[in-house]
């Protein structure tokens, strides 16, 4: 499942992180890479565990874990701390699949790769190309975002980010591990929590029908769920 996550920060608060990050120094982006994205791979980025990155970082993953629709469609076991990266001048990061497992440089943090995302820091009008393009059954899709938005994708996708020609593109990216290891499961679930939260509206959460709704959904978490 691809999910567009809107307003996961406050245009304030892009502000704010672009600023602080703008001014850090950024090195070459392949030294997070796996050798064969790493071919594949042309742009800068924060130094992974940075001051700058890690501040930044922090603001995001507040940002997120205040945000029913992130929790609810990802279901967040492990949020890797964010990365940042910047295309500009041609820049661009061809066809790949991320890593299964993930590692900070400081080995504190280590997570299957369930989902990855990307959350835009860049109004699409100030940069041409830089589309992330991901690929799943029903063929490629095109994501280009406004500042502070985010798409949520399966991390065991094909994709691929089209070369920067105008401005820059700046990123944060990161990788989730859920409690629901399977996509399918997953986008199961959160289709019958946003009917269950839709039903609630029009029918009082305390209907009989809901109560027995919402234990199955937990029930179903219950089962899939790993710790
Ligand atoms: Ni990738």
């Amino acid at each position: 499942m691809m999910l567009h996550i809107p307003e996961v920060l406050t245009k304030a608060q892009v502000a704010e992180i672009r600023a602080a990050i703008d001014a850090a120094p950024w090195v070459d982006g392949n030294q997070t890479s796996g050798a064969q994205a790493a071919l594949a791979k042309r742009n800068a980025q924060l130094p992974e565990g940075s001051p700058a990155a890690a501040a930044a970082g922090g603001r995001i993953l507040d940002a997120l874990s205040a945000n029913p629709l992130f929790v609810a469609a990802a279901l967040p076991q492990i949020v890797f701390p964010p990365l940042f990266n910047r295309y500009a001048g041609g820049e661009s990061f061809g066809m790949h699949v991320d890593n299964a497992i993930r590692q900070s440089r400081d080995g504190a943090v280590r997570i299957r790769t369930d989902l990855s995302a990307t959350l835009f820091l860049t109004e699409p009008a100030e940069y041409e190309g830089g589309e992330l393009v991901v690929e799943d059954t029903f063929g490629a899709h095109e994501v280009k975002l406004p500042a502070g938005d985010m798409i949520l994708y399966p991390a065991s996708s094909l994709h691929r980010v089209t070369p920067v020609t105008r401005g820059a593109r700046v990123s944060s990216f990161f990788w989730i591990q859920s409690l629901v290891r399977s996509d399918e499961q997953r986008s199961l679930l959160f289709q019958m929590d946003l009917a269950i939260q839709q039903l609630s509206g029009r029918v009082g959460a305390g209907a009989p029908e809901l109560v027995s709704l919402t234990g199955a959904y937990h029930n179903l978490l219950r089962m899939w769920a790993e710790l």
